[in-house]
């Protein structure tokens, strides 16, 4: 998403500064061309000649140093901007940004910027909390800058509590949010994710492998495409994205109630989810005794919710997954017009490096209409972009 993209990358002075190598690293190495301003304070932490060979672009720190005097440098460089990132903001720059005071050439390009603003505040706790700080951030977030919730731990001054600036790799994903095509604003997703767990007595369940990988995905880009999501989900491997309200349920029952009750406001259903097809009969309120000799539990079928989704579908786009380890394209159609549903985004799990628990998937996607698409494979999260992109041609 940052590929070809123009990132002024704005490094103000603290300890945190040092990460601000790394992300420029991450940002160059993704194909997008970093340029970066530092204050003088900035220099003290890190110089200027580690930026310039990482970002391979002339470092500014003086606002009256032009290099070309056709343009001049503080405004030239915001204009072609497509983003700027105040990564580490100390508390320094936010009251100089709040204030619109503009006396070196961070202050005085951002001053002048028409682009969107990031600002990742990074300092102690202490003066994090301060009334003074705090004011000045809620101004910034009414000038339209995107402000970046501070990490909690440990702090390089000895405290512990807000002020870490978030690692590079969580800052590229931010930075690249930004850069997703606003397809799905004021839509409203729902997803599910991961495994659903059935009882059998209070220590023992029947449940599967799926981790939530591809459904915690889908809900990550559907969020950065603008939309509002809701992800029903199972127990997960992977954290539940911010910004997505998180439903967790256990059972296939209770994955049924909360999906239902939400079924009516939602323009886009998609059900990763890996929902027990059978369930114990019988639900033991006490620790099954061993018996000596074969055991038989009795199953019983769940709802299947994306069925019972399928027979009151109104304006909602439906989709479905399929698991599959043999025929996969006959199996899946059959799902897609038995459960009938828009989509149908059909797996092969027999593989170990795509499917349940693995960071990459690849799928066929089958549409109502009749057409297919056979999307090659892919990390889940290209892979939940591509999908959704997909989906967005039936959502209304
Ligand atoms: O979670 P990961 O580790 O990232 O793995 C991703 C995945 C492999 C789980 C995912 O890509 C996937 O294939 N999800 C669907 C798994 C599944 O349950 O497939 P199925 O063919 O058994 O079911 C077909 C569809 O009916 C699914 O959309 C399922 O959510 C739905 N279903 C099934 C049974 C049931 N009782 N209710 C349902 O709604």
């Amino acid at each position: 998403m940052v590929k070809d993209r123009t990132i002024l990358l704005c490094v103000s002075g603290g300890i945190a500064a040092y990460k601000a190598c790394a992300l420029t690293s991450k940002l160059v190495q993704a194909g997008a061309n970093v340029r970066v301003a530092m204050t003088k304070s900035a220099e003290q932490f890190v110089g200027q000649a580690t930026f310039q060979a990482l970002s391979r672009n002339p470092v500014y720190t003086d606002v009256f140093e032009e290099h070309d005097p056709t343009k001049i440098a503080h405004i030239d460089v915001v204009d072609s901007s497509d983003l700027i990132v105040v990564a580490p903001a100390t508390a320094n720059t936010i009251a100089k940004l709040a204030n619109g005071i503009a006396d070196d050439f961070m202050t005085t390009s951002i001053l002048a910027a028409k682009c969107p603003v990031i600002i990742s505040p990074a300092m102690n706790v202490n003066m994090l909390e301060h009334p003074a700080t705090q004011r000045n951030i809620e101004t910034l977030k009414s000038y339209g800058y995107q402000l970046i919730e501070p990490g909690v731990g440990n702090l390089a001054c000895g405290w512990i509590g807000g002020g870490r600036l978030p690692e590079p790799e969580d800052l590229v994903r931010i930075i690249e949010s930004q850069f997703f095509p606003k397809l799905y604003l004021g839509k409203d997703v729902l997803i599910t994710a991961g495994p659903t767990v059935e009882r059998i007595d209070p220590v023992r369940y029947l449940s599967n492998d799926s981790s939530g990988k591809m459904g915690v995905a889908l809900a990550e880009v559907a969020r950065d495409m603008g939309a509002r999501v809701t992800l029903v989900h199972g127990p997960l491997q992977v954290p539940v994205p911010e910004g997505v309200t998180a439903v967790p349920v256990k059972s296939s029952e209770e994955m049924l109630r909360e999906v239902t009750s939400r079924f009516e406001a939602s323009d886009l259903v998609v059900k990763s989810a890996a929902v027990a097809d059978y369930r114990p009969k019988t639900v033991h309120s006490e620790k099954h005794k061993k018996v000596h000799g074969p055991l038989t539990i009795e199953l019983e079928e769940t709802t299947d919710i994306l069925k019972s989704l399928g027979e009151k579908k109104t304006h909602q786009v439906l989709v479905g997954f399929a698991a599959e380890t043999e025929r996969l394209e006959e199996h899946a159609t059959a799902k897609l017009k038995r459960k009938n549903v828009d989509y149908l985004v059909a797996n092969d799990v027999s593989g170990s490096d795509v499917g349940f628990g693995a960071d990459d998937n690849e799928v066929v996607l089958f549409h109502a209409d009749g057409t297919t698409h056979r999307l090659p494979k892919q990390s889940k999260k290209q892979l939940a972009f591509e999908l959704l992109t997909h989906f967005k041609e039936a959502v209304r």
